[in-house]
């Protein structure tokens, strides 16, 4: 078993601190991401898993981002502890931030470092300037994307690194309670993956259940229903649910550059799993 809680992660966006004051129910399902990764989606499709239905306004009322620093909605104080049970609980933290429980259920989310990249550009290009009623503005990073690429795929920045992230759930892979997804799996193998995310969280399943589970966690459908998926007074309207697919990267990145992210792969990742995050199915 992996001791609970090694670091200690703070930096302008996230506080793991936060998580000491959540009082854990043996319910809890935990969804984690470095971002741009399908965190939403899988949201959305736990929830219609464990509750039937989206009768919500915002879905980050029912499913908060735990260690966000910023009081919002998602993080009003009481919020956490008034949830029902299960608890689905959002998370952006390194796995060795959190707190770990035998009890509780993790699900991991990844995605295609070259995918993710181009999501987090037009992410970082579609913040609001108050957004969380701020009075600061965010570092978004280049307006231009070939230079916004060059610096995150190195460092992360503007946001957190993206490789470290990725590590720290990727060790602890065996463990029975942590169930990694990949997004290309999710997005195209959708029928299966609703399955196996049922069974690992243990809740019925049949196929009327994943019909309506692919309907009401289409990106057709998400999109549309932009505002219930999309933090409130964060985003620019009918950003956050973007395009849905992958590989546009082909179209952005220069040789160069694709080549310096195979060197970049192959040095912080093992090679199992460098060939997921390219590929999916594990
Ligand atoms: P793109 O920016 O490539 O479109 P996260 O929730 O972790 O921030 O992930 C956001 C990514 O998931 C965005 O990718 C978003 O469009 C995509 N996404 C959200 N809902 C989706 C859905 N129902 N089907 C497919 N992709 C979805």
């Amino acid at each position: 078993m992996p001791s609970p809680k090694k670091i200690v992660v703070q930096d302008f966006m996230r506080d793991s601190t936060i998580w000491d004051s959540v009082k854990p129910r043996s319910t809890d399902i935990i969804i984690a991401s470095c971002y741009k990764s399908g965190t939403t989606l899988t949201q959305q499709i736990v929830n219609l898993l464990v509750n039937g239905n989206d009768n919500f306004e915002s879905i980050h009322h029912i499913s908060p981002w735990v260690e966000l620093r910023f009081q919002s909605s998602e993080t009003e104080t009481g919020l956490i502890d008034s949830l029902p049970s299960p608890r689905i609980l959002k998370t952006h933290l390194e796995f060795e931030a959190l707190p770990y429980y035998q009890e509780w259920k993790y699900i991991y989310l990844v995605r295609d470092g070259r995918d993710v990249g181009v999501s987090l550009y037009n992410h970082c290009q579609t913040y609001l300037n108050n957004a969380y009623n701020l009075s600061i503005t965010f570092d978004n990073g280049s307006d231009d994307f070939l230079e916004f690429w060059d610096l995150w795929v190195e460092t992360g920045k503007p946001r957190w690194p993206f490789w470290e992230n990725i590590n720290s759930w990727w060790q602890v892979r065996n463990l029975s309670n942590i169930l990694l997804v990949h997004y290309e799996n999710l997005i195209n193998r959708k029928s299966e993956e609703i399955i196996r995310i049922a069974k690992f969280l243990n809740q019925e399943i049949n196929s009327s259940k994943v019909e309506m589970i692919c309907q009401f966690s289409s990106f057709e459908y998400m999109k549309e229903n932009w505002h219930k998926f999309q933090p409130p007074g964060v985003f620019k309207p009918q950003s956050f649910i973007n395009k849905g697919t992958n590989k546009r990267w082909r179209n952005l990145l220069t040789p160069v550059q694709l080549q310096r992210y195979e060197i970049i792969i192959s040095q912080k990742l093992e090679a199992e799993c460098a060939n997921w995050i390219k590929n999916g199915i594990l």
